[in-house]
């Protein structure tokens, strides 16, 4: 990392790719192993408090209180930037997106790097966001340098992102932290999420995101229409049993949502053609969840 080497590593959330946030060589060769377009900032990560300073030119009051609640976790805040950032990271935006991971092997890792470290999620961009070191093997072989090998990942589903750089925080992606959460903090929080108007504040939500070759398709009334060569995720049985190729019936909402981007890489491996999914309540967790899945069906 200290010499531009890109590193992925485990988070609370998914696994991430670093690169010294202060290096734009590094932080370009980022953009090239995954294939991202140039026009989608990437998130820098910090273990310290402190390194806000850095990174931001102004925290605001209700961005304290975010911090205050939510830090280290898995919420990403964004403010304006400050100019020690490199554009490249920020794809030119005047913002800048940080988080402090809730994980030992990623605090010890960004400890040791001594600098903050930008990091998008360490797939192949458009590919579902990897839960396991294994998953990031199979997108990445051969065009990074390194990968720490932990457990699989806890939450699963990537951060909340919210945005703090202008006078009313403006929620811009849902995660583990929900709407609901949010507002036991800072009670005025806007929930943009999936509007029109979020994919230009957060540019990776216009992107494709999150899919599986495999064609996704969210069950209406638990029927299914043709279960050949088709997997199936949810947390009941389906109606129609025979068939699927690969089934996972989850044990709650959380498990789901940790277990969907590993089934989805799963049912490639083994060449589906059709993963159905059950849809989801959307409170807590089951918001972001419900979320990856409708883009997973638009993909
Ligand atoms: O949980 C996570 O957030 C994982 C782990 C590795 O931390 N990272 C992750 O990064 O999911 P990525 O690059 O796959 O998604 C970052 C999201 C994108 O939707 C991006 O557009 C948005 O955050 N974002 C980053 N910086 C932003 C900014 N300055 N303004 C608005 N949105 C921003
Ligand atoms: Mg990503």
């Amino acid at each position: 990392m200290r010499k531009g080497g890109i590193v992925a590593f485990p988070t609370e959330t998914v696994y991430g790719l670093g690169a010294n946030a202060f290096d734009p060589e590094a932080v370009s060769r980022i953009f090239e192993a995954k294939g991202r377009p140039g026009d989608n900032p990437l998130i820098v990560h910090i273990a310290e408090l402190a390194q806000i300073d850095e990174l931001a030119s102004s925290v605001s009051d209700d961005a304290r209180r975010l911090i205050h609640a939510f830090f280290p976790g898995p919420l990403t805040l964004v403010f304006q930037r400050s100019e020690k950032v490199p554009p490249s990271v920020t794809a030119e935006l005047d913002t800048v997106g940080v988080r402090m991971p809730d994980h030992p092997m990623a605090t010890e890792f960004l400890r040791e790097c001594g600098v903050p470290v930008a990091a998008p999620s360490a797939n192949l961009s458009g590919r579902p966001s990897p839960t396991t070191w294994q998953a990031v093997l199979e997108d990445l072989d051969g065009r990074i340098d390194c990968i720490l090998e932990g457990e699989a990942t806890d939450i699963g589903l990537e951060s909340t992102v919210v945005d703090c750089s202008e006078d009313v925080p403006r929620l811009l992606r849902q995660g583990a932290i929900s709407i609901e959460r949010l507002r036991e903090v800072v009670p005025e929080i806007v929930d943009r999420a999936g509007a029109e108007d979020a994919a230009p504040r957060s540019p990776g939500l216009k992107h494709r995101h999150y899919s599986p070759h495999a064609k996704v398709v969210i069950i209406e009334n638990g029927l299914v229409e043709n279960t050949e060569n088709a997997g199936f995720i949810g947390l009941r049985m389906p109606l129609d049993l025979d068939g699927f190729g690969y089934l996972r019936i989850c044990s709650s909402v959380e498990d789901y949502a940790k277990s969907l981007f590993e089934f989805f890489r799963e049912c490639d491996r083994r060449g589906l053609a059709t993963i159905y999914c059950e849809p989801v309540a959307e409170t807590g967790i089951g918001a972001a969840l419900a979320d990856r899945l409708r883009r997973a069906a638009q993909g």
